[in-house]
């Protein structure tokens, strides 16, 4: 079994990566004795593109039909993270959206998979587990009110047709520089950020290995 978390931040150690990690770490306990292989794949390091719109993949008889034609960095990671047994998406909320780069992943990865048919019937080769982990400055109690729960229902909508319904995670009010201090950051409270981290990232890091564990459940 192999499982794939796609971080969709651009830092490999701060809030999005360290709760995809937690939620690898919670697949790996819940597989016991199963042989389980987990990766990170760090789509920043990776030099790709979103869809540009060739219709290859919906070209009857043509060679792509059903895959993405681009040949670049993401080309080859499409192949085996559609083959995979589980996939764990994490974006940093950036304007109130999941990163560009991550967007770019999702279109390249579900559109070749969504059949322009009567139904929009799906090809994708296998129906595996997914979950979704977001994390961002606002606060839980401020979510609702914005809309973000509405807006990031539109990919995960799309997750679902393509592969199943995404398990869904927040981490809220995250920490995002090391030292408060150093930044003009009069927006937030320094405190109230430190403490928040203190008590509450550790409880997002314990929900992220339990989405991991139910994942594979
Ligand atoms: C360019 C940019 C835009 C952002 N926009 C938002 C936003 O619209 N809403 C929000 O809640 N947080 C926003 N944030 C904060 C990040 O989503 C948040 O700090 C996140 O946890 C960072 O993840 P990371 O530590 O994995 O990089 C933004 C951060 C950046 C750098």
């Amino acid at each position: 079994m192999k499982i794939y978390a796609i971080n969709g931040s651009p830092r490999k150690n701060k809030n999005t990566a360290t709760l995809l990690q937690k939620a690898l770490d919670g697949v790996k306990k819940a597989a016991k004795d199963k042989e389980i292989e987990t990766e990170i794949i760090n789509l920043y390091d990776l030099n790709y593109t979103g869809c540009k719109s060739c219709f290859a993949c919906k070209k009857l008889g043509g060679k792509s039909y059903g895959k993405c034609a681009i040949k670049d960095d993401i080309y080859e990671v499409l192949e085996k993270v559609s083959q995979s047994d589980g996939l764990i998406f994490g974006s940093p909320i950036y304007f109130s959206n999941i990163t560009a780069q991550l967007l770019a992943f999702l279109e390249r990865l579900l559109f070749p998979y969504l059949v322009y048919d009567k139904n929009y019937s799906c090809i994708a080769p296998k129906k595996i587990p997914t979950a979704f982990i977001y994390t961002m400055n606002v606060p839980e109690n401020l979510m609702e009110q914005i809309g973000y729960p509405k807006t990031f229902n539109h990919i995960e909508q799309t997750i679902e047709h393509i592969f199943t319904k995404p398990l869904v995670m927040y981490s809220n009010d995250t920490y995002q520089f090391d030292d408060y201090s150093k930044y003009e950051s009069s927006a937030f409270s320094e405190e109230a950020k430190a403490s928040h981290r203190k008590i509450q990232f550790p409880l997002d890091c314990q929900k992220a290995f339990e989405l991991g564990v139910n994942l594979i459940k």
